[in-house]
């Protein structure tokens, strides 16, 4: 049975929380469509605040599963700082559980959240079969549920909040014809390491990167393999060693995130090809950052957490405190057959020319980044 909690908050200014997250209401590939900014007027009304701008909840109690450990810190550093801190400052009790990796897991604590009485569910579901059974169990419990960065394919899922994962691909795509290795050669050979093929997100960077470099004039794809967004620990570096056999003169490489192209970089140090091959990278990691600062990366995608999580946490109050709001943007769940109301913010390619972003955004730390040798690096990068 679910408690309902009646939570007046003691924090005043909250709900004056800055809607420039909700800014990328861009359409993407699959069909979603644009709504311009009636979200950020909806989702800065508050009509059920107080006079103080407190929300009143019936419940403030969220639940938020992440998926793993290891595909990339930001699911052990980024996403639940940022989640954490707009929880306390809404004053919503927030219950931000990680499941290492494990369906089994994230399910068990997706019942836990439930028996707790959540009134809101977030998920980064890390495949869509077992998060569905998820959703269905939470709608069964009248508990609302926000997909967070990945759709759940199928689901029941009332909003979607991620990046324009298709935005993000696209970047990748046009970053990699334009790195060095690869910008002035009329021919030139590469391979893929997608994202999990149990991600909708790899499908759709893979849609982006695809539209960029299948196009592009003298550009042969000499391989190509799911990584399961391994880091090093995993596959990612096993099979990038099969598709450097597979092409050992090849140009660049479409890697989907920055620890795989970490993976990736090891593989090409052994054969001494670091920095005479093009490697992309997505997630603006202390170890992405690095790689980049040393020419064996090109670029990453960084995604400001801020648009995704700050976005997230108050689309959660809003529901908690009874309103309805109206999603800027859909994405099409194609295996469900439904447009997904969506918050979609929107990427951006780093690289040497702007790698300060990050730091000065204070989505990275120089403390983390700038060790040992690399201090110089940041240094000579303006990296304070
Ligand atoms: C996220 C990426 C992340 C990857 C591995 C994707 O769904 O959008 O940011 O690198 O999962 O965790």
């Amino acid at each position: 049975m679910r408690k309902a909690i009646l939570a007046i908050t003691a924090l005043g200014a909250a709900v004056a929380l800055s809607a420039a997250g909700c800014s990328s209401s861009k359409s993407n590939s699959s069909g979603s469509t644009t709504g311009g900014s009636s979200s950020t007027s909806s989702a800065a009304s508050g009509s059920s605040s107080s006079s103080s701008g407190t929300p009143h909840y019936t419940n403030n109690k969220v639940g938020v599963l992440l998926p793993d450990t290891n595909s990339s810190p930001r699911w052990v550093n980024s996403d639940p700082n940022e989640l954490k801190t707009q929880c306390d400052s809404l004053g919503l009790v927030c219950d931000i559980q990680n499941a290492n990796g494990s369906a089994t897991t994230q399910t068990t604590q997706a019942q836990s959240m439930l028996n707790e009485g959540v009134g809101v569910l977030m998920i980064v579901n890390l495949d869509s079969g077992s998060a569905k059974a998820i959703e269905a169990q939470a709608q069964a419990k009248g508990v609302v549920t926000i997909d967070y960065d990945r759709l759940t394919l199928g689901g029941s899922a009332q909003y979607y909040v991620s990046f324009d994962n298709t935005a993000v691909g696209t970047l990748q795509g046009n970053a990699l014809v334009k790195c060095p290795q690869v910008a002035s050669k009329t021919a030139v050979k590469y391979v893929e390491e997608d994202g999990a093929a149990t991600d909708n997100n790899a499908t759709l960077f893979k849609q982006g990167y695809d539209g960029v470099l299948s196009k592009q004039a003298g550009w042969t794809k000499a391989g190509e393999q799911s990584g399961n967004w391994d880091n090093p620990a995993g596959t990612a570096q096993s099979t990038f060693q099969k598709l450097l056999q597979g092409a050992p003169d090849l140009n660049a490489v479409m890697v989907a995130n920055d620890e795989m192209a970490n993976a990736v970089i090891t593989v090409l140090k052994q054969q001494g090809l670091n920095g005479k091959v093009a490697v992309s990278g997505q997630d603006a990691t202390a170890t992405g950052l690095q790689n980049i600062l040393t020419g064996d990366q090109c670029f990453t995608i960084y995604k400001p957490v801020k648009g995704e999580a700050d976005v997230a946490v108050k689309l959660a109050s809003q529901i908690l405190s009874g309103q309805k709001p109206t999603a800027p943007a859909t994405v099409k769940d194609s295996t469900g057959n439904r447009d997904v109301p969506s918050y979609l913010a929107t990427p951006v390619v780093v690289d040497k020319t702007n790698i300060t972003l990050p730091f000065t955004d204070g989505y990275q730390k120089a403390s983390d980044v700038c060790t040992g040798d690399f201090a110089a690096k940041c240094t000579a990068a303006g990296i304070k």
